[in-house]
C-alpha cells in the first residue's frame, strides 16, 4: 500500500504542466458562444446580441443569483465582438455600436463586480466568424488585451494551418507570460489537429495551456452531448493523464438552461463534466433560466466533485451497448482527494425505457470496502453499501444517477473525537505495512 502511494506521488509530481499560478482547479464561468453565437443585430435582437449590454446584464446576474459565490468567476466574450477592420494604429477595435464605451469600460464593470474578464481571439488571419485574427500582430494584440486588463484568453484556430500550431501556440503563450499579467490561456490547438489525424502533442499542450478544446464544438442537443461524451470515453487513455492542476482537457460549454436538453439530460452533462474535471463554462441566458436548470448549475456537491483539489480526471470504467445505440449504459468514476469516489451511472437510452440493475465492485471499479453512499442530486436517502454486496441503481431514460461513495472508515473518523481520530491515523499508518 505504501509503495503504491509513493508511485502515485511520483507520477503526479513528474507531470509537467503550465505553471502560471492559474486554473489549479478547472476554470468556472460563463461564455457567450453556445447560446448567443454571432448575433450582431441589436435592433432585431436587443437582448441577445453580443454587446456591452449582454455582458453587463450577465455580470449582474452572476453576482445577484449566486453563480459567483458557487465558483463561476470568469465572464467571457467569444467571437463576433470586433470591428471588421483594425484601427489606424493597427490595433483591434471592438464593434463601435455594440461596445460604445470600448472594452476597458466592460472590463472595469466586470472587475467592479468581483468577476474576471475573458476575451476571444484567433491565432490565424481571421477569427472563425471572419473578424481580424492575431496572425502577424501578436505582440500588439497582446498589449491591447493587457491594456484592457483581461484575465482569460481563448485563442481559436481558424484560418491557420494546424501543423503550424505546435510552434505558434507555445510562442503566443510565451508572449502572454512576458507581459507579467496573469492571463488564463485557453488553446484550441488539439481541436484542429484531432480531426486531421495529426497526433496532438499533449505533453507540450499541457505545458503551455491552462485548458484546451480537444474536439467538436458542442451544440444544443442530446446527440451532440452524447457524441462528445463518447469521444472522451473512447479516447480517455490518451487524454486523461494530461489533466491536472493548472491544465485541463475541455469538452466545451455547458448546454444547461437552453433548449435542447431535458432536465434529466442536463443532469447527465453536469455529472459527466464533474467526473471529467472539465471546465464549467455556462452559456445560457441567466435572466430567463428556469429554476430547475439553475439548481443543476448551482449544485454545490457536484461542483465540489468538479473542483476536487487532487485534479484527477475520471474515467468511463464500464459500458454496455445493446442492440443499436439505444441501450447504451455506462459508469463514469472519479477518484477524489479524500479517498472517496464520485460515480455517474448514465443511461443513453432515448427510447423512453428506464433502466435498473445491480453492479458489482468490479464493474464500478471501486475498491472493496464498506461505503456510505450519497445521492448528489438528493433524490434518494443516504445508503450503506457493504463490501460483499452489489449496488442497485435505477436510471431514468437518457438520465443519470450520480453518487459519492465515502469509505466507512473515513466517515467514522470525521464523526469521532480528536483522540479517536489520532488513533485511526496511527492504525491507518500501521495497517499500511
Ligand atoms: C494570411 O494572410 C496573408 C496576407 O493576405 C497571406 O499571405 C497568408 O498566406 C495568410 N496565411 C494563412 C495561414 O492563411
Ligand atoms: C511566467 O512563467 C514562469 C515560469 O513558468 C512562471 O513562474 C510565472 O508565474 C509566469 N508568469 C505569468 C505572469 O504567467
Amino acid at each position: 500500500m505504501l509503495l503504491v502511494t509513493c508511485l502515485v506521488l511520483v507520477g503526479v509530481s513528474s507531470t509537467l504542466g503550465l505553471d502560471n499560478g492559474l486554473a489549479k482547479t478547472p476554470p468556472m464561468g460563463w461564455l457567450t458562444w453556445e447560446r448567443f453565437r454571432c448575433i450582431t443585430d441589436c435592433k432585431k435582437y436587443p437582448d441577445e446580441c453580443i454587446s456591452e449590454n449582454l455582458i453587463k446584464r450577465t455580470a449582474d446576474f452572476m453576482v445577484s443569483e449566486g453563480y459567483l459565490d458557487a465558483g463561476y468567476e470568469y465572464l467571457g466574450i467569444d467571437d463576433c465582438w470586433l470591428e471588421k477592420k483594425r484601427g489606424p494604429d493597427g490595433r483591434i477595435v471592438p464593434d463601435k455600436e455594440r461596445f460604445p464605451n470600448g472594452m476597458k469600460a466592460v472590463a472595469d464593470y466586470i472587475h467592479s463586480k468581483g468577476l474576471k474578464f475573458g476575451m476571444y481571439e484567433d491565432y490565424g488571419n481571421l477569427t472563425c466568424a471572419g473578424y481580424p485574427g492575431v496572425l502577424g500582430n501578436e505582440r500588439l494584440d497582446i498589449q491591447t488585451f493587457v491594456d484592457w486588463e483581461i484575465d482569460y484568453l481563448k485563442l481559436d484556430g481558424c484560418y491557420i494551418d494546424p501543423m503550424a500550431m505546435d510552434e505558434g501556440y507555445p510562442a503566443f503563450g510565451k508572449m502572454l507570460n512576458e507581459t507579467g499579467r496573469q492571463i488564463l490561456y485557453s488553446c484550441s490547438w488539439p481541436a484542429y489537429q484531432e480531426p486531421e489525424n495529426i497526433h496532438p502533442n499533449y505533453e507540450s499542450i499541457a505545458e503551455h495551456c491552462n485548458l484546451w478544446r480537444n474536439w467538436d464544438d458542442i451544440e444544443d442537443s442530446w446527440s451532440s452531448l452524447t457524441s462528445i461524451m463518447n469521444w472522451f470515453g473512447d479516447n480517455q487513455d490518451r487524454l486523461a493523464k494530461h489533466a491536472g492542476p493548472g491544465h485541463w482537457n475541455d469538452p466545451d460549454m455547458l448546454l444547461i438552461g437552453n433548449f435542447g436538453l431535458t432536465i434529466d439530460q442536463a443532469r447527465v452533462q453536469m455529472a459527466v463534466w464533474a467526473v471529467l474535471a472539465a471546465p464549467l463554462l455556462m452559456s445560457t441566458d441567466l435572466t430567463t433560466i428556469r429554476p430547475e436548470f439553475k439548481e443543476i448549475l448551482l449544485n454545490k456537491d457536484i461542483i465540489a466533485v468538479n473542483q476536487d483539489p487532487m485534479g484527477k480526471q475520471g474515467l468511463r470504467v464500464w459500458k454496455k451497448t445493446g442492440r443499436g445505440s439505444r441501450a447504451r449504459l455506462e459508469i463514469w468514476n472519479r477518484e477524489l482527494h479524500d479517498d472517496s469516489f464520485a460515480l455517474a451511472f448514465v443511461s443513453q437510452r432515448d427510447d423512453g425505457i428506464p433502466y435498473a440493475a445491480e453492479f458489482s465492485f468490479e464493474e464500478m471499479s471501486l475498491p472493496q470496502a464498506d461505503y456510505e453512499v450519497y445521492d448528489l442530486y438528493k433524490d434518494e436517502k443516504q445508503r450503506y453499501l457493504k463490501s460483499n454486496e452489489d449496488f442497485g441503481v435505477r436510471i431514468n431514460p437518457s438520465g443519470v444517477k450520480f453518487y459519492k461513495f465515502v469509505p466507512k472508515s473515513k466517515v467514522e473518523k470525521s464523526h469521532s473525537s480528536r483522540v479517536a481520530t489520532i488513533d485511526a491515523v496511527v492504525n491507518a499508518v500501521l495497517n499500511k505495512d
